[in-house]
């Protein structure tokens, strides 16, 4: 356990070292500062990181990683950080990202009492209980888990877009386009859900026609 532990820091100089070796002067460029085009908003899951499965660069993807994927629009932490993103850095684009066999939405299909984290698995019943008739209609049950992590993508995207931040930011003409993604843990493979959001009539198209 400790050899682990201090290979994370061996594992880092290593970096460094074959960082340099390729470009001498890199960290001094990335010191300059940023200027990602890039907001994620994905799960704290470890096998979802965010830079590596879209071959991103430091400096490209400004990250909020938490249970689930959620945009609660009383969380501070991801208010303050969607603020920052959209207000200051200007990104171009806010992706939510989701994935296939998520244990929070898969706690969310259950009664189960986990501890604190129950509270925060209530917003993803709330999910559930938006489309309940069509979850419940999928007798298969990995097909209804797959699909209710699909619809908590959508539903978090619809909730990004009336946050305060981002309607401010679409009233002024800022160009900013939210996505819905689901990652697959099992292929590695992205799948769009295609409900690009870029202001406030195509939220409403969005909202008429479901996912
Ligand atoms: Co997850």
């Amino acid at each position: 356990m400790e050899n682990y532990y201090k290979s994370l820091l061996d594992n880092n100089k290593a970096w460094v070292a074959e960082t340099l070796e390729k470009d001498a002067s890199y960290f001094d460029n990335l010191a300059k500062g940023q200027q990602p085009p890039v907001l994620w908003i994905g799960c704290a899951d470890s096998r979802v990181p965010a830079n590596q499965i879209i071959g991103a660069q430091p400096g490209e993807v400004f990250v909020h990683r938490n249970i689930a994927n959620m945009v609660i629009h009383s969380d501070i932490n991801m208010l303050s950080v969607l603020d920052y993103a959209v207000n200051v850095l200007k990104v171009k684009h806010v992706i939510v990202c989701g994935h296939y066999g998520c244990g929070g939405v898969q706690t969310a299909m259950t009664n189960k009492q986990v501890g604190i984290i129950d509270n925060w698995i209530r917003h993803i019943k709330d999910v559930y209980r938006f489309h309940k008739d069509e979850l419940n209609a999928i007798s298969n049950e990995q097909e209804r888990f797959d699909r209710f992590v699909e619809l908590n993508v959508f539903e978090q995207v619809q909730d990004l877009a009336k946050t305060s931040i981002i309607q401010n930011a679409w009233e002024r003409k800022q160009e900013i386009h939210l996505h819905g993604w689901v990652y697959g843990i099992n292929n590695g493979i992205i799948k769009d859900l295609d409900i690009t959001l870029r202001d406030n009539h195509s939220l409403e198209v969005v909202d008429q026609v479901g996912v």
